[in-house]
């Protein structure tokens, strides 16, 4: 949510900067803009809209010569997307500029204070006031100061509430570009005598893989001379944390495909072998040394809740029933933003899940930290390496899903599944409910999931005709699934409606008589994910009995069905094919089929896929 860039270094800071921009326009696209300090001045140019726009302005006006700027891509909180409150903003003087992500809560008050002495808002946003106050603590920092702008920017984050990543610069400090952070995400970029600040490791990844991890309510300075120096809100300087990013360039490019989702539908076979590489025995056997929780405290969990958000909570509903299944210790999944508000019952034995393809999500990173309050043990299953779920969490298993670009989430679905199910299975192993050779049964049918992918991917063009020749233009399609289906059949409601802007619903196919069945009327397109007919027996008739239920009623039905499934041929209007596996496992390939179909529904009606409106890639904000 909104993406930040800073850089200090030898080259063209506009080049430098809108590069970043461009990789972090997932992020948020309301509105973008870039400010440069050159020749002892500010020069800032903001656009509404997409990146393109203020390309095509700095084409018009170009930027000076400079060494050192920011740039911001933004996805709206305070004040529409316009002009007038793109970022950065400028204080009353010219001096300063600031770009921000998350939200200011005692904006309104430091506001109304400034306006009080007289100094005039040029924007609705809460982020405009921050450049006013540093502005004011610039000039009782004294000259001298080894750091003044750095000191100016602490003074004032003591006054901020809420969450927020600042970048800041000041026109009389062309060397210096300050970073801050609480609660919102920012990392550090070391290269060879350049600096850069981002939202994340994308913003500079076409420069340099080493990176710094910033802490919560650290300040970070970048400066020509002085390299990198964090300190705390509190003023003592802190350790740098480095690490090397282990992904390369080529892999936030989008390689030839007309969009990053489908070069990260794509991915998934890879990225299902990747989740699972390193972590699985010859014989079969878990092996998660990396996730720091001992067999002991594995045994002492008595009750697991998983919280997530959006797809990922749709992943944590897929593994609940692998994780009651395999180890028989109760499992809920919670959406994380209505978690903390109902008072859970937790304690030293309850493990929580916090599963986010980015780490940063808000609403599971405050769910999480209810929990941690409580006592419970946070295990993370997160894509993204440094994140802030992962460092608040007691252990983590990372999904090796690499960069997901495309605000709809897909590649990220595949992993935390597979993620889950090696904890599932690692806790059945240490507390007994599942023999060694029963694991090592389930490895051996993960360890052939990336070829069903494959095969899966290699069958997707009748489905993009089906896309685009009888669901482009209908006005809804409902999604029918149960057991493992239901938690498919949402996701794939919800990539419908985030890409394609169409009202799509997921149901439990067995809840469709108590009420949604209404909804369907003469040629209502209803998608069925149909389970295994050699899975658990009632299942698979059951599903067959509703596909002839909303038929009945004039649905069009498109049905996900095995291959060799005959059962339901005669019930279905189209049959699309996924390779044989087991129950729990068939979400890998259910799923696929569904993304593709929401992909090619958004492109046949001209809709922007891999930026769709109103979202943005990372919800810093709850
Ligand atoms: O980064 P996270 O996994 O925590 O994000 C959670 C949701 O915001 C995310 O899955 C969202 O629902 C996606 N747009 C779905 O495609």
């Amino acid at each position: 949510m909104c993406g930040i860039v800073g850089y200090v270094g030898n080259r063209q800071a506009q080049d430098v900067v809108m590069e970043g921009l461009r990789r972090l326009e997932y992020r948020g696209y309301d509105s973008a803009g870039i400010a440069v300090v050159s020749g002892g001045a500010l020069h800032v140019r903001k656009k509404s809209g997409k990146l393109a726009n203020l390309t095509a302005l700095l084409g018009d006006e170009p930027l000076p010569e400079a060494t050192s700027g920011m740039g911001h891509t933004r996805w709206a909180t305070h004040g529409p997307p316009n002009d007038r409150n793109a970022h950065p903003h400028v204080s009353y003087v010219g001096k300063v500029a600031v770009v921000h992500n998350g939200i200011i809560e005692n904006f309104a008050a430091l506001r109304a204070g400034l306006e009080e002495r007289g100094i005039e808002m040029g924007s609705d946003t809460d982020t405009e006031v921050v450049a006013h106050l540093v502005q004011d603590a610039f000039e009782t920092v004294p000259a001298d100061s080894a750091s003044r702008l750095r000191e100016a920017v602490r003074a004032v984050c003591n006054q901020l509430e809420g969450a927020f990543t600042l970048v800041i610069c000041h026109a009389d400090e062309p060397d210096t570009v300050i970073g801050a952070r609480r609660n919102s995400p920012l990392v550090a970029g070391l290269g060879d005598g350049e600096y850069f600040l981002g939202s994340d490791v994308s913003a500079f990844i076409a420069h340099t893989r080493e990176a710094i991890e910033l802490g919560q309510d650290q300040i970070c300075e970048i400066n020509r001379d002085r390299g990198v120096t964090v300190v705390g809100f509190d003023g003592v300087e802190a350790q740098l944390s480095h690490y090397t990013i282990d992904w390369d360039d080529a892999a936030a490019e989008k390689g030839g495909y007309d969009w990053f989702m489908l070069k990260e539908i794509a991915e998934q076979p890879a990225v299902v072998a990747d989740t699972l590489r390193g972590r699985l025995t010859e014989s079969g056997q878990i092996v998660l040394d990396e996730v720091r929780l001992s067999d002991q405290d594995f045994r002492d969990v008595t009750k697991i809740f998983i919280i997530a958000c959006g797809t990922s909570s749709y992943a944590g509903m897929i593994a609940k029933y692998a994780i009651e299944h395999w180890t028989r210790i109760p499992c809920e999944v919670e959406l994380a933003s209505e978690f903390r508000y109902r008072d859970p019952v937790l304690d030293r034995s309850t493990l929580v899940i916090a599963i986010s393809q980015s780490g940063e999500t808000m609403d599971t990173l405050m769910a999480l930290r209810h929990a941690k309050a409580q006592h419970a043990r946070i295990l993370a299953i997160c894509n993204t390496i440094g994140s802030t779920i992962p460092r608040e969490s007691d252990a983590v298993l990372y999904t090796r899903a690499g960069v997901e670009i495309a605000v709809a989430s897909t590649k990220a679905f595949l992993a935390q599944i597979v993620a889950c199910y090696l904890i599932a299975l690692h806790l059945a192993s240490v507390r007994g409910t599942k023999w060694g050779d029963e694991v090592a049964v389930v490895v051996d049918q993960l360890r052939s999931m990336p070829e069903a992918v494959d095969r899966v991917l290699d069958t997707m063009e009748p489905v993009r005709e089906l896309a685009r020749a009888e669901l482009a233009d209908q006005s809804q399609v409902l999604f029918l699934g149960r057991h493992v289906g239901f938690p498919v059949a949402l996701e794939g409601a919800l990539k419908l409606k985030e890409l394609a802007y169409m009202h799509a619903e997921g149901f439990a196919a067995g809840e469709l008589k108590h009420g949604p069945i209404a909804l369907i009327s003469d040629g209502t397109p209803v998608i069925v994910v149909c389970p295994s007919p050699r899975g658990r027996d009632s299942l698979h008739g059951k599903v067959i009995s509703n596909i002839q239920e909303v038929r009945a009623r004039g649905a069009k039905t498109i049905v996900i069905a095995e291959e060799g499934d005959e059962e339901v041929t005669p019930f279905a209007d189209h049959v699309i094919r996924v390779p044989s596996c087991p129950t729990l496992l068939a979400p890998l390939v259910t799923a696929v089929p569904l993304q593709v179909l929401a992909c090619e529904v958004a492109a046949a009606k001209g809709l922007d896929v891999d930026q769709p409106r109103n979202l943005a890639k990372s919800v810093t904000v709850e």
